[in-house]
């Protein structure tokens, strides 16, 4: 990463936004019920790099001219997504079965899987509830339509746990679901309320899918690699949970023999440290790595021109984060 984000109009505009989203998050998980309340704040404390909200916001920005401001809509939408994406966590953790998020517990540790469950639903709810108070139908149909995708995606993964022929391309299609729809939406409706092109706008929806599948192949890679302190999450939780991940998947294809014997045994018996040797020695990590990298350089490739040029930099500086970062 070479660039350097300097325009303060600019940062100042995104940390304003970010900071309404901060606000409508928590007024619109107020609820008189210490019991619901206590677990909104503590799940408030996963929101870290607040990546879908940014986008949102950024992507609007990058569709407004210099002198006019974001619609308040842009943060109605930026909360919700970040609604829906802390819902997804919430359960995502009751599924793998997970005990550290963002260096702190999860509420499935906490409290249970029957409250990480309820809670899961609260804030889901609340997320198309905040949503409404755009008074834009279209928006509700386009992120229920998400939603769908994303349950889907996770409903696909979970029916090829222990799948030791699950190929590149269901690999591909399970990411794109699960993770890359809901930042695609992110860019898109970020462009969308700016009043974007529509050929812009389905640019920006390309731009975010496409991170969205970088994003998921560095986090796989992290929950191999990673260690808990650093990645600030329970780690090896696709292994102990059969999930099939890009570089393994990799490795499979392309080796034979003992290497490849080696590699399902390691699966098989959860051995992550043969695992990991296995997938270094073939150059699968470093492969899986790369396409993650590629898929990064063409979502630049493909990011439109907009209004505002600084904006544009900022979402390049963005792809290239995903990549680059370690938790
Ligand atoms: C992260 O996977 C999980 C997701 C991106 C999606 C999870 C979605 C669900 C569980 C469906 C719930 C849906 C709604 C609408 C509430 P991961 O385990 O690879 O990531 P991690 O490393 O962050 O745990
Ligand atoms: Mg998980």
């Amino acid at each position: 990463m070479t660039r350097v984000f300097t325009d303060t109009v600019l940062a100042a505009d995104i940390a304003e936004g970010l900071a309404r989203v901060k606000t409508l998050f928590e007024s619109q998980l107020t609820s008189p019920f210490p019991a619901v309340n206590d677990l909104c704040r503590h799940v408030e404390r996963y929101r870290g790099k607040m990546l879908r909200p940014t986008l949102v916001l950024v992507s609007g920005l990058a569709f407004t001219r210099e002198t006019e401001s974001l619609r308040s809509e842009h943060s109605i939408i930026a909360a919700t997504v970040e609604m829906i994406h802390m819902a997804t966590l919430v359960h995502d953790d009751v599924l793998d079965d997970a005990q550290v998020r963002r260096r702190g517990e999860t509420v499935n540790f906490l409290r249970g899987n029957e409250a990480a469950v309820m809670l899961g639903d609260y804030l889901i709810s609340n997320a198309f509830h905040l949503c409404s108070r755009a008074h834009d139908p279209a928006l509700n149909l386009r992120l229920g339509e998400v939603t769908n995708t994303l349950c889907e995606g996770e409903l696909v993964q979970l029916s090829r746990r222990h799948d030791l022929s699950l190929d590149e391309n269901t690999y591909f299609e399970i990411v794109r679901r699960k993770t890359a729809v809901l930042v695609g939406a992110s860019c898109e409706l970020g462009a969308q309320l700016a009043g974007a092109s529509t050929e812009d706008v389905v640019a920006m929806r390309q731009f975010g899918e496409h991170l969205g599948v970088a994003f998921q192949i560095q986090d796989d890679l992290l929950d191999l690699l990673g260690d808990e302190a650093t990645v600030g999450k329970s780690i090896l939780r696709d292994l102990e949970k059969g999930k099939l991940t890009l570089p393994m998947i990799l490795h499979i294809a392309r080796t034979h023999g003992a290497p490849r014997a080696r590699a399902l045994e390691a699966i098989e018996a959860k051995d992550s440290v043969a695992l990991r040797d296995a997938l270094t020695a073939s150059g699968s990590i470093d492969a899986a790595r790369a396409k993650a990298v590629a898929i990064v350089e063409e979502a630049k490739r493909g990011l439109p021109q907009t209004q505002r040029s600084h904006a544009r930099e900022l979402l390049l500086e963005l792809a290239d984060r995903i990549v680059a970062r370690d938790a």
